[in-house]
């Protein structure tokens, strides 16, 4: 933490005004997933199709490449956002496009997941049953797969009422097979309000006013922006790769950075606390 004090200052008033007035943000990919088990890389919702046997040999090779050569401008720290951002656009629809090539059934998805090597982060089964237990809204938005992330959620039994995601959802022609992405695109760098315009998502939580945001890239740092009337908001930031490169910039970034940290237990004593189910 870089301020301490206004850590426990926007904590407390988060306790002190109460779960009605709370939402919580969150990005998927890195941040509710696991970056990294046992010395291996975790999949992404992209990377759970890409490793997947329907995906045809050179299909998967070209995706690792594009991963290759697009994963370091994506997190380094030096490139300025408005320079990375069409090329992430670039990323996304060459990898869509490959994608689109695999003729992906509708119907496999749920196989595809459980033969994956995803993995939430420790406690999540905590983390979303407390948001649950207290009816406060959690709000996915994420530049992955929608289809996969919320399979993966439905797989642990935690894609509970009170979720709501946007991030990039296929569409399947009426034979169940992937034809195209829906729009709008969403990368790394535009999850902000210019993708939720026709959403009413924020709108309906007028009243929720708090904010806890959790997040692994600084791109994440813009997903409440289309929130009204914000009062209190924490942010927590998974520092998970080049760290210590990274770590001066994060912690500018986040009010709480965690490093390395493949749980989700500081996140949940914070939840407790505030909830008040720990005195
Ligand atoms: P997130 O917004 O849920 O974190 O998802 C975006 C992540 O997906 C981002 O960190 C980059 C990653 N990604 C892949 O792993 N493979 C791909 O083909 C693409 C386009 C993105
Ligand atoms: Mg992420």
């Amino acid at each position: 933490m870089k301020n301490p004090e206004h850590v426990q200052r926007v904590i407390s008033a988060l306790r002190k005004e109460g779960t009605d007035k709370l939402q919580v943000i969150s990005d998927f990919d890195m941040t509710l997933s696991r970056f990294g088990f046992n010395g291996r890389r975790c999949p992404t919702s992209h990377n759970i199709l890409d490793n997947s046997r329907v995906i045809s040999e050179e299909g998967r090779k070209k995706l690792k490449d594009l991963l290759q050569y697009y994963y370091p401008i994506e997190i380094d720290l030096n490139q300025p956002m408005e320079e990375k951002r069409p090329l992430m656009v670039e990323w996304w629809t060459k990898a869509h496009n490959l994608l689109l090539e695999q003729k992906i059934l509708k119907s496999d998805i749920a196989k595809i997941v459980r033969e994956s090597e995803v993995m939430l982060r420790d406690g999540a089964n905590t983390f979303f049953d407390q948001l649950h237990q207290h009816n406060i809204p959690l709000f996915i938005f994420s530049a992955g797969v929608g289809d996969v992330l919320e399979e993966v959620l439905r797989q642990v039994e935690v894609f509970h009422p009170n979720i709501n995601v946007v991030a990039n959802y296929m569409d399947f022609d009426d034979k169940g097979v992937l034809r195209r992405f829906k729009e709008p695109l969403i990368h790394t760098y535009n999850k902000n309000n210019t993708v939720l315009e026709k959403t009413e998502h924020f709108q309906l939580l007028s009243s929720r006013t708090n904010i806890i945001l959790l997040g692994d890239s600084l791109g994440d740092l813009s997903m409440a922006d289309g929130v009204p009337n914000v009062e209190n908001v924490l942010t927590v930031g998974f520092l998970n790769d080049k760290v210590d490169e990274r770590r001066g910039k994060y912690r500018d970034a986040y009010d709480i950075v965690l490093e390395k940290d493949e749980t989700l237990d500081v996140v949940n004593g914070i939840l407790c606390y505030i909830l008040g189910d720990l005195n």
